[in-house]
């Protein structure tokens, strides 16, 4: 028996020091959060897809009263983003949220789901996404890959058939 180790890396900035891009693509995600349907909760995402043709697509949590019937911002927007540009590759993901109950202190980062349907266009396009999670105190953490929260994930190439 060996035990095996899997590490993860990030990187911790401040929203100043992006680059123009980055900027862009989370204030995008910032907006997109006032439009959020979120009625249940009070908890307000947005997420933004940059594309490699240079669109973004922003999408935020869409609630139903049937709890479970909702969505997540960021699977509202890659989903978007895959429907309407299928065959452009994704480069990046920022996700950001607001309460209106609490102040949010914890770090916002896609929930199991979410990082799974981002996982799966990773593995379509070959070639990895970047996710940006935006904090209330404007502090950002950048992962390069899926992998990096989703570590083991399921992959199974052979299931792809059609
Ligand atoms: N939510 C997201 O949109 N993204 C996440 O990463 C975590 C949670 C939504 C789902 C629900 O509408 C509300 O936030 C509270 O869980």
């Amino acid at each position: 028996m060996i035990e095996k180790k899997i590490t993860t890396t990030f990187v911790k900035s401040e929203f100043n020091v992006l680059t123009d891009s980055d900027k862009n693509l989370i204030r995008i995600a910032k907006n997109s959060l006032k439009s959020a349907y979120a009625p249940y909760s009070g908890f307000l995402v947005g997420a933004s897809v940059l594309l490699e043709n240079g669109e973004v697509i922003a999408g935020n949590n869409q609630e139903n009263v049937a709890y479970p019937s909702g969505l997540c911002a960021e699977r509202v927007a890659i989903f978007y983003a895959s429907s309407e540009f299928p065959n452009t590759k994704i480069k990046a993901i920022a996700i950001t949220a607001i309460s209106k109950k609490f102040e949010i202190k914890d770090v916002i980062s896609p929930c199991g789901a979410c990082r799974q349907a981002i996982a799966e266009y990773e593995v379509k396009q070959n070639e990895n996404i970047r996710i940006l999670l935006h904090q209330a105190n404007d502090s950002v953490i950048i992962v390069n890959s899926i992998s990096d929260l989703l570590p083991f994930m399921f992959i199974s190439r052979g299931l792809k058939n059609y």
